[in-house]
């Protein structure tokens, strides 16, 4: 890659990405950075060896992709004194729920493509869904893409309003899991391992689990038929499970995230113009 690409943000999922790309192969040269925080600033420096900036200016002329990596609420703000000195860029969003028009509409430009990336992306195994608006290129495409594939798996999706949904699953996705470990945890403590043994059994069953998933041709449901024989210990748990409706209400936190990201949408960005028809 030859482009020059700005983060806008520069937390955890920026690192996440720049990490990502320098093991692509990308010089820290061409990456920047504006960043407001100085101990940000100092680890991007320290840690990757990319140069940032507190605040905006001429360097951002230079950028051929702009990553907007700043929390939903402060994109706005931050899309302001940046608009100006950018020229030629295509713009990626990995905020939740700000919509792709109100981003058109501070950056003055069609070409957004919009993303939902996940934090395994900082070990290299999150996985991005990606909508691009109309006037996204072909090449702006491959850019993007090439970006996302940096810490992961990616996605394209034909819809935006679908992204609501990624980010229901695979973006809120890894603290559900965390949540499971958590309470796996707590269980093995209760009948005697130690925190330290119950986790370990967690976490290896966790990523065995996924693993099987993924290499397996049989669906979830089948997979835990498989494990389930009638009597048994694993069919007590189920049972158990679902006379409580835990899989009912998994949905229905599920949809709680939803419904936040639309709402978000509504409340960060721009409320979205109706259609003349
Ligand atoms: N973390 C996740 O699991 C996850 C998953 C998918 C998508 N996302 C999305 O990724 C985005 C970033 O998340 P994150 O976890 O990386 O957040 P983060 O660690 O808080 O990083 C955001 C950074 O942007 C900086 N910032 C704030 N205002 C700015 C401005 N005007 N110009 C430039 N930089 C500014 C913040 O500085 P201050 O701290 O000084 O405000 C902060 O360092 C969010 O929109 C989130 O929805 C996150």
């Amino acid at each position: 890659m030859s482009e020059h690409i700005v983060f806008v943000g520069a937390g955890n999922m920026a690192c996440a990405m720049i990490s990502g790309l320098l093991r692509q192969g990308l010089a820290p040269s061409q990456m920047k950075a504006l960043e407001p925080l100085a101990s940000a600033r100092n680890r991007l420096k320290s840690e990757f060896g990319v140069e940032s900036h507190s605040e905006s200016g001429p360097f951002l002329v230079q950028a051929d992709l702009v990553v907007w990596a700043v929390k939903p609420q402060s994109f706005r703000a931050a899309a302001g004194p940046v608009q100006p000195h950018i020229q030629q860029a295509l713009h990626l969003s990995i905020a939740a729920g700000i919509r792709s028009d109100s981003i058109c509409k501070w950056l003055q430009t069609g070409r957004v493509v919009r993303t939902m990336p996940n934090t395994p992306a900082l070990i290299g195994k999150g996985i991005t869904a990606m909508y691009a608006c109309p006037a996204v290129t072909e090449a702006d495409r491959m850019l993007a893409q090439r970006v996302a594939a940096s810490t992961g798996e990616f996605m394209w999706l034909g819809d935006e309003n679908l992204i609501d949904a990624v980010t229901a699953i695979s973006g809120s996705g890894p603290a559900y899991m965390f949540y499971f470990m958590e309470a796996m945890v707590a269980a093995g403590t209760q009948m005697g391992l130690s925190a330290d043994q119950a986790y370990q059994l967690a976490v290896a069953t966790f990523c065995g689990a996924g693993e099987l998933a993924r290499s397996s041709s049989e669906p979830p449901a089948e997979l835990r038929r498989q494990v389930t024989s009638k009597g048994g210990t694993t069919h007590a748990a189920i049972t158990s499970l679902e006379n409580d409706q835990v899989g009912s209400l998994f949905i229905k936190a599920m949809r709680a995230a939803h419904c936040r990201a639309a709402e978000m949408g509504l409340e960060f960005g721009d409320t979205p113009t109706p259609s003349a028809e």
